[in-house]
């Protein structure tokens, strides 16, 4: 008899000859699947037409983990097939999805596929990706797709999809992102999402969905994003919605909801759109809604709410729209509305809302559309409105409004669609563009109206009486305001604080209002003691920064907000100079608005202390950022490239969005501030030129040494192209960790001489990247390729070589990732080649 140890060893033996023949098992199943694999994708080929084929060009021979857009595991086996964007036309009959077990990721979106879905596709057993957005895609979906259960993301957008959505969706409970949008899917909301706690965004707008949508929606705790728009949905919108605590954007707009809106949807602390317009519900607006302190945007017009717009609205800071048009509403326009100070777009339009227009509305100083038209508003239109320097279009028409037409309007520059049809005004109305190239339309079935327009009478000596009481109550306010409401007209400012104002008797604008001040100030609660005081009447030690034309002072308010005051110099002889760099600041900044750019708050132009008061950025500007040691740890490449970004946009929106331009003309790392997160806020408007089209673009030196285009040494004339350049310079600093000095002169001077080798552009990128950080890897470093080689372009000597900063914006924002395997691989002079630029 063997012994126990012979046993043992017997065993073992076994055990390991059976490992071993499971393992060859398994080599030759993963061999023979990959040779199924390759089979697969060639018949495909084949099949396509002759330019697919020919992107497909890598395609042959017997290792497809080397064709483009493929990707294998580490057993040679196909996981990933990537082909977004590449203009492959034909069917996705001859691709036989039983034969690519091992696929994860499946991108074929944007390209021209069109018939069915083969259901082969449910055999995708380890599918999680699944993009075939915009393709001329139609079938009804197989029924196969149920048997995706691992799916993260589903994305069948802009496609000619019919018939129902799977229904049993999210069979693992792993689904994030589903999206049908613009297809003609029918039937229900699959049942499958009500019970889909993972969903974080939603997007099935643009169908003909049918279905009841209080049953239909589950618990989301995550959602982010929520949109069934255009549908043929009906029910009440759910309490549960409030649970939704995640939520950004709800929109179900042009559906056949009813019902009331649940004051439940207060709950949602997060969200910024609110969007449940031309539905059939009823109810009041809910007051809870101003709890919603998130909200940008609020569109509940065309439905059949009744009751008064609720004045908590007015708690809204940040709203930027707010649509209520085409209700039942009634009573009086809340004044409270005055408070929601970034507000853009205000409709009204089409209710029953009573009483006058409160003069509160004219604090809204980055209002564009004010439509209060079809009411049945009375009194005189507030002479105040005429502060709206942004208003472009003003709808009065439709309601009983009298008296005369405040000569204040004349200052409304923007203003090119007004409308005051059907009133009851009287008098002259303004010279201004809004109205000299208006038709009868917009002034007809008043009492009596006459000026510009050619189909009115022109103004006789009664008619003008309006005119003159008018002139009467500016002549009051002028001496009381001073020189700074002078000021105010002068430069179009939108907020001054100063104690000098606060101290005057106010009451001749409106007795009623506490402090009429906060018409012009930004939030009322800054003041000029206040900033004087927080500072220690500017103590150095409060000094965050000294630039060409003054100081910087960290400043906290009592109300516990902390703002940035810029003081400027008070030497004699500068003095000339440093006013003109205040007007140029404050007009530069008034008219802007963009998150790349830095907030004016307000400004004070006294005697004694002349400042201009700033948000405050919490990690000071980039140079600093670079400079510190301890920091440029959490500077990382990512962090790096969303700064570069953020300052591209800022200057392609004051170059190209902004009327007139602004040329910044002192892009420097220590002109760009950065907040907690690091995002970007170009700052240090007091070397900006606003190109205003008459007058002469030639100007002294401004800028930094250093920054500067080499043409401002041979012309003075300003053009944005110098920006374009300092933006180069500081997308190199960024990712060089330093400025780049030389560096660039060598460059340029490398690529025109392309004989000499010792020059920087045969350098290897990584020996210029910023070395206290780890090298970018993966799809960052694609990043910084992409970043490097702009930055290059940007930087041609010749200004009419540089991409405009729209052109450089649309290439930021257009680009894809790029894969490049290892850092070791780039060299500059790959990059510095102006001739092709990929991305
Ligand atoms: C796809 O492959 C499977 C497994 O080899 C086979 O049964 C099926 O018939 C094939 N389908 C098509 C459409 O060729
Ligand atoms: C796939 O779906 C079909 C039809 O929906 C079903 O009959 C089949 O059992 C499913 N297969 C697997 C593997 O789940
Ligand atoms: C909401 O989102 C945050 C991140 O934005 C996340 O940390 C949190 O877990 C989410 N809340 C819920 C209830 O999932
Ligand atoms: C002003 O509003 C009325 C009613 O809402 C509308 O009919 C008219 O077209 C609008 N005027 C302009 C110029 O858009």
């Amino acid at each position: 008899m063997a012994s126990e140890k012979e046993q043992l060893s017997v065993l073992f033996l076994a055990y390991v000859l059976l490992m071993l023949v499971q393992e060859m098992s398994g080599l030759a199943s993963t061999r023979s699947s990959s040779k199924m694999e390759v089979e697969a994708l060639l018949k495909w080929k084949s099949k396509l037409d002759n330019e697919s084929r020919s992107t497909l060009s890598s395609w042959y021979g017997s290792n497809p983990c080397s064709w483009r857009g493929i990707v294998c595991d580490p057993f040679g086996s196909v996981t990933s097939l990537n082909l977004l964007n590449s203009a492959i036309h034909g069917t996705l009959h001859h691709l036989n999805f039983s034969h690519l077990p091992n696929l994860v990721n499946l991108q074929l979106g944007n390209n021209q596929l069109y018939g069915n879905i083969p259901p082969s596709i449910g055999d995708l057993s380890k599918l999680t990706h699944l993009n075939l957005s915009t393709n001329n895609l139609g079938g009804f979906l197989p029924t196969e797709m149920n048997n995706l259960t691992f799916l993260i993301i589903l994305q069948l957008s802009e496609n000619k999809f019919v018939g129902q959505l799977p229904q049993d969706i999210c069979g693992g409970k792993v689904l994030e992102y589903f999206a049908t949008i613009d297809n003609h899917f029918t039937g229900p909301i699959p049942r499958g999402l009500k019970n889909c706690p993972s969903l974080y965004r939603v997007r099935l707008q643009n169908n003909k969905l049918k279905g009841n949508i209080s049953e239909d929606l589950g618990t989301y705790p995550n959602l982010d994003y929520l949109e069934l728009s255009n549908n043929e949905l009906y029910g009440e919108l759910p309490p549960r919605l409030g649970e939704y605590s995640n939520l950004t954007s709800l929109k179900i707009s042009n559906t056949r909801i009813s019902g009331m809106i649940p004051v439940e949807l207060g709950n949602m602390s997060r969200l910024h759109i609110l969007d449940l317009s031309s539905n059939s519900l009823v109810g009041k607006i809910p007051g809870d809604l101003g709890k919603l302190k998130s909200l940008l945007e609020l569109s509940l017009n065309d439905n059949h709410l009744v009751g008064y717009v609720p004045q908590e609205l007015g708690t809204l800071s940040d709203l930027s729209r707010i649509n209520v048009a085409g209700n039942n509403l009634s009573g009086s326009i809340p004044r409270q509305l005055g408070d929601c100070l970034k507000l853009q777009l205000l409709n009204l339009s089409r209710n029953s809302l009573v009483r006058s227009i409160p003069v509160e509305i004219s604090k809204l100083q980055f209002l564009e559309v004010l439509d209060l038209s079809q009411n049945l508003l009375t009194g005189e239109i507030p002479g105040q409105l005429g502060l709206l320097q942004k208003l472009e279009t003003l709808n009065l028409s439709h309601n009983q409004l009298s008296g005369s037409i405040a000569s204040t309007f004349k200052d409304m520059a923007s203003l090119t669609s007004i409308d005051i049809s059907y009133n009851e005004l009287e008098g002259p109305i303004p010279n201004i563009p809004g109205f000299r190239n208006a038709t009868n339309d917009v002034v007809g079935g008043n009492k009596g109206l006459c000026g510009v327009i050619a189909s009115l009478h022109a103004c006789t000596a009664t008619m003008l009486k309006g005119k003159n009481e008018n002139k009467k109550l500016l002549l009051i306010l002028i001496p009381t305001l001073g020189c700074l409401l002078s000021l105010l007209f002068a430069m179009g400012a939108s907020c001054i604080v100063c104690q000098r104002v606060r101290k005057i008797e106010a009451s001749s604008i409106d007795g009623s209002n506490e402090n009429p001040w906060a018409v012009w100030s930004f939030d009322g609660r800054m003041a000029y003691e206040s900033i004087i005081e927080a500072t220690g009447e500017f103590d150095a030690k409060y000094c965050i920064g000294v630039g060409g034309h003054g100081s910087v002072y960290k400043a906290q308010l009592q109300t516990g907000e902390t703002v940035a005051v810029k003081k400027l110099k008070e030497v004699v002889d500068a003095e000339m100079a440093s006013r003109k760099a205040f007007e140029r600041e404050v007009h530069a900044l008034i008219g802007t608005r963009h998150r790349n750019i830095v907030k004016l708050y307000g400004f004070c132009w006294s005697s004694r202390h002349s400042f201009l008061v700033y948000e405050f950025l919490g990690c000071g500007s980039l140079k600093n950022v670079l400079n510190n040691e301890q920091r440029i740890i959490t500077f990382d490449w990512h962090k790096r490239v969303n700064v570069v970004e953020g300052v591209a946009y800022a200057l392609s929106y004051l170059h190209h969005e902004c009327s007139p331009p602004i040329i910044h003309r002192d892009i420097s790392s220590k002109n760009i501030l950065l907040d907690e997160e690091y995002k970007a806020h170009v700052s240090d408007f007091g070397t900006a030129k606003v190109l205003e089209s008459c007058s002469s673009n030639w100007t002294s030196f401004a800028g930094t040494i250093g920054y500067a285009a080499p043409e401002l040494a041979y012309t003075m004339k300003v053009k944005e192209k110098c920006d374009v350049y300092s933006f180069g310079v500081v997308t190199l600093e960024v990712i060089m960790g330093r400025h780049p000095g030389d560096f660039i002169s060598s460059l340029t001077s490398s690529s025109s001489s392309s004989t000499s080798n010792s020059t920087a552009s045969s350098w290897p990128l990584k020996q210029v990247l910023d070395q206290r950080i780890p090298s970018p890897e993966g799809e960052v470093l694609g990043q910084v390729v992409f970043f490097v080689k702009l930055a290059f372009l940007c930087l041609s000597a010749k200004p009419e070589h540089r991409p405009s900063m729209q052109q450089v914006s649309q290439k930021i924002s257009a680009r894809r990732s790029i894969m490049i395997s290892t850092l070791e691989d780039v060299k500059l002079e790959e990059l510095v080649d102006p001739g092709c630029f990929p991305y």
